[in-house]
């Protein structure tokens, strides 16, 4: 299924204003690259408890990060949205706008939407560039479903939650994500130091380089 988003802007005459503090000279002052690292998986694959410990754990090492997490946007920002797949889109478009704001004024942000719709994450990926990184919290259906932390699942098997993402709704896999981490055979421990050793990997600037650059400007 196809869903249409609105991707050109529906009005005219709009003329860009630029920024005299480009992203680079941002990233050089904080050590680090901006970006996205774009969690998706089941409800219940542990996008939100990862998310934020890594984002504890980040800021207490002097990063810049912040979590979009779809249940928090849904309740602003995203009020407006349902869990239809055209509704899904839009969420996920607005996330991946409001990522790159934050991506490009020097944050590590860390998402996580269920994002089910591979179309959807190609969009997110499109608006970001390369500065976004699809990881796959990858949990099968039975292993969230035993979870059920929120009790989301046991109301969906008796039909009281309409489009429910893995009962009455499809997840698509990531074909090719940048980071896979198997959360339902490795404890959250370890899913966040892979997802740690990753970061460093992937925005980290080498201090030489930051330094340099620094006193050339
Ligand atoms: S997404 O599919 O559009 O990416 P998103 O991540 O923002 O979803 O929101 C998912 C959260 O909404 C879940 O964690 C759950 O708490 C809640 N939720 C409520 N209804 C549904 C539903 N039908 N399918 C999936 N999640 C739902």
């Amino acid at each position: 299924m196809t869903n249409l988003v609105q991707v050109s802007p529906r009005s005219t005459n709009l003329y860009a204003v630029s920024s005299r503090v480009d992203p680079q000279s941002r990233f050089f002052r904080n050590g680090h690259q901006g970006g996205v690292l774009w969690l998706t998986g089941l409800s219940g694959s542990g996008k939100s408890t990862l998310a934020v410990e890594a984002e504890w754990r980040l800021f207490r090492q002097g990063w810049q990060v912040l979590v979009l997490d779809g249940d928090n946007l849904r309740g602003g920002l995203n009020s407006d949205l349902g869990f239809a797949p055209a509704d899904r889109a839009q969420n996920i478009r607005r996330a991946a706008e409001v990522a790159k704001l934050f991506a490009q004024s020097g944050f590590l942000v860390i998402t996580a939407f269920i994002s089910p719709y591979r179309e959807d994450r190609r969009i997110a990926g499109a608006i970001n560039g390369p500065a976004f990184h699809e990881v796959y919290v990858a949990a099968d259906l039975a292993a969230c479903e035993s979870r059920d932390p929120k009790g989301l699942y046991r109301r969906a098997r008796q039909g009281q939650i309409p489009e429910f993402t893995g009962i009455s709704a499809p997840y698509e896999e990531p074909l090719a994500p940048a980071l896979r981490l198997e959360t339902a055979r490795q404890s959250v421990e370890a899913c966040v130091e892979t997802l740690l050793a990753y970061v460093e990997e992937a925005f980290r600037l080498e201090p030489a380089m930051t330094a340099q650059t620094a006193s050339e400007r």
